[in-house]
């Protein structure tokens, strides 16, 4: 059987990490794109230069025509511009849409049934615009922030508890922003949902707060910590799951920006909600119960999605 083939859009620091890590977990071979001549192809050839001590075999090479990318299975977009100390993700709206809008166009044209991950932000609003550029199926196009927010939450409470972060499950849910919503009483450890934990003792609610906060602000404490760009190890290995997940038909229940049709009385945009990821792209919506408190906050959260929908009609109106 011929070997999948990764497109990833975009060859900056997400994109050179998303390509190493797909060789080193033989994804596929892999075709990394730019605009900016050079950087492709440079990474392409270090990183096939790691094989031989890596031990892979992928194919990897740079490129700046889409041509390239033809009959791609994966496309993992990060093309645009990342965020410098000071700046939201929504600042970067306006240049993003048009990257936006000539990427969806490249993978209309060159790899049509590819499935897509976009991980470029402003994320919610980005791979709503995306999909409509590029016109492909709604359920195989989605966007990368849940695994991400969800990661860095396991990664606190693993501090916190002083446990594995094999142990530590978590959902998160809403935009990838400042409303996103971490769910507490869907988190575990090992089971234990995180109120019951604070009932045991084992943390008190003003520190589960406090994580729920940091959650919600670590990719600012990256930014703020590198000054020079933003996060891109966690951002690449939590693409990376969601593309072997489709890959190797794994049917796993991952967070992601998924295309609603009337899940959580929403339809015709993007947010982070449960999914299952296999072969078909995004199989299922799990429609989970929420609380009062755990529904306004995802509201509020989907607000400030269409928000970020409505300045990208108005700054291209073939989105409306
Ligand atoms: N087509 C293809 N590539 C493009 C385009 C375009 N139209 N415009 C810019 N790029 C490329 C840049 O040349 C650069 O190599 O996108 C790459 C982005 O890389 P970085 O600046 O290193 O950004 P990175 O850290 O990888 O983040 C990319 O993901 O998490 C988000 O907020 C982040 O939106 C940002 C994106």
């Amino acid at each position: 059987m011929a070997r999948a083939k990764i497109a990833l859009i975009g060859s900056g620091m997400i994109g050179g990490t998303l390509a190493h890590l797909a060789a080193l977990k033989e994804l596929g071979d892999i075709v990394l794109f730019d605009i900016a001549d050079g950087i492709p192809q440079g990474k392409a050839l270090d990183i096939s230069e790691a094989g031989p001590v890596d031990k892979y075999d992928s194919t990897i090479s740079g490129t700046t025509d889409y041509a390239d990318i033809a009959g791609a299975d994966v496309c993992i977009v990060t093309a645009g511009v990342a965020r410098k100390p000071g700046m939201s993700r929504d600042d970067l709206l306006g240049i993003n849409l048009k990257v936006m809008k000539s990427v969806g166009e490249g993978i209309k044209e060159h790899a049509p049934n590819a499935f897509v991950i976009c991980i470029t932000n402003p994320l919610d609003a980005m791979v709503w615009a995306l999909q409509k550029f590029s016109g492909l199926p709604s359920e195989k196009v989605c966007g990368m922030a849940g695994v991400l927010d969800s990661a860095r939450f396991r990664h606190f409470l693993a501090e916190e508890f002083n446990v594995s972060v094999k142990d530590v499950t978590a959902f998160v849910l809403g935009g990838h922003g400042d409303t996103m919503v971490p769910l507490t009483r869907y988190s575990t450890v090992a089971g234990i949902p995180l109120p019951d934990l604070v009932d045991m003792g084992w943390t008190t609610q003003d520190k589960l707060d406090a994580i729920v906060q940091r959650t919600r602000d670590g990719g600012a404490e990256i930014v703020g910590l590198l000054k020079t760009g933003s996060a891109y190890y966690a951002p690449a290995a939590s693409a990376i799951e969601m593309a072997e997940a489709y890959l190797k038909d794994q049917k796993r229940l991952l967070p992601a920006a998924a295309a609603l049709s009337g899940e959580f009385g929403q339809k015709d945009m993007y947010v982070g909600v449960p999914t299952v990821i296999g072969a078909g792209g995004i199989e299922r919506i799990a429609n989970i119960k929420l609380s009062k408190e755990e529904q306004a906050g995802f509201d509020k959260s989907v607000d400030a999605v269409k928000g970020l929908m409505e300045a990208c009609i108005a700054i291209d109106g073939s989105l409306a």
